[in-house]
């Protein structure tokens, strides 16, 4: 097992993408705590599948975008299993709107359950890390829209551009501590985010032939590389971005 008696914390554990990580850390060992705000119930029942596999998982209300919640967050992985491993800032949300018709509202909300969120979480882990005599991992759910400019959700890309810079500059400020961060940018994954583009087929055609891979990603195609990134076998990584984007990145459109 990879992660055997990891302690790790995932925000917006409950759906998508970070309940892929819930249940594939778990698989392998990992004592994990999923963070959520809405939809209790659904915790509770992945709660239970992680149990009735052989795992362990606790449940913590807790909104990302107030760091109160964030030190509550950490502090129910320190209670419950002794210490903090890895922090996984996956929680996320979007407006797809348009510079022109983001609101001061929309746009504050973005920044910061997307970015906000991301910069606290990742100050409280390491200072927890330091606590317990350095080491440690902040994996962030980025995007490659931290990149990618994605017109018509442009306070999306702003947040996921901040997470860009944020992982680099706290990685360099905290290799000192044998602290890491590292950023997973996925492309276009089959999740509730991406509800409206998989119910319109004329969306779907065009997105999965701009996939290289033909194919949008699963969340556990995301799952697997956060477990090789909180593994051993990553732990020269800091300061970087991976991208699992199945190529759509490199824009090739084949005319
Ligand atoms: N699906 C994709 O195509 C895709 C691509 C790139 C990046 N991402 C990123 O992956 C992450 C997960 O997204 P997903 O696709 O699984 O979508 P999702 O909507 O299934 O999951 C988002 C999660 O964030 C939680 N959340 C929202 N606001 C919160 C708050 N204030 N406090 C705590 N939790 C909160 C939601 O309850 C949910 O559990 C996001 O950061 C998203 O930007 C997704």
């Amino acid at each position: 097992m990879l992660l055997r008696d990891t302690s790790i914390v995932v925000t917006g554990g409950n759906s998508g993408i970070g309940e892929a990580i819930v249940l594939a850390a778990a698989a392998e060992g990992a004592n994990v705590v999923v963070d959520y705000v809405s939809h209790p119930d659904e915790t509770t029942s992945l709660i239970d599948k992680v149990e009735a596999a052989g795992g362990h998982a606790v449940g913590v209300e807790a909104d990302v975008s107030r760091p109160a919640d964030l030190h509550t967050m950490i502090q129910k992985a320190v209670d419950t299993y002794g210490r903090l491993d890895v922090l996984v800032n996956n929680a996320g949300i979007e407006t797809r709107t348009s510079l022109l018709d983001t609101t001061e509202d929309d746009f504050d909300k973005v920044l910061a359950v997307d970015m906000k969120s991301a910069f606290f979480g990742t100050q409280i882990a390491a200072k927890q890390f330091i606590s317990q005599g350095g080491g440690g991992l902040v994996l962030n759910i980025s995007s490659v829209h931290e990149d990618w400019p994605m017109p018509g959700n442009i306070a999306y890309c702003v947040a996921k551009g901040g997470i860009r810079m944020l992982t680099r500059t706290a990685g360099v400020e905290l290799g000192e501590h044998g602290i890491r961060v590292v950023n997973i940018a996925p492309g276009a994954v089959a999740t509730p985010i991406n509800a409206s583009t998989e119910d319109d087929p004329e969306k779907m055609k065009k997105l999965k032939a701009a996939i290289p891979l033909r194919r949008m990603a699963q969340p556990d195609d995301i799952a697997d590389v956060v477990v090789f990134l909180a593994s051993g076998k990553a732990g020269y990584m800091t300061a970087t971005t991976v991208v699992v984007d199945g190529g759509i990145m490199q824009g090739s459109v084949g005319l």
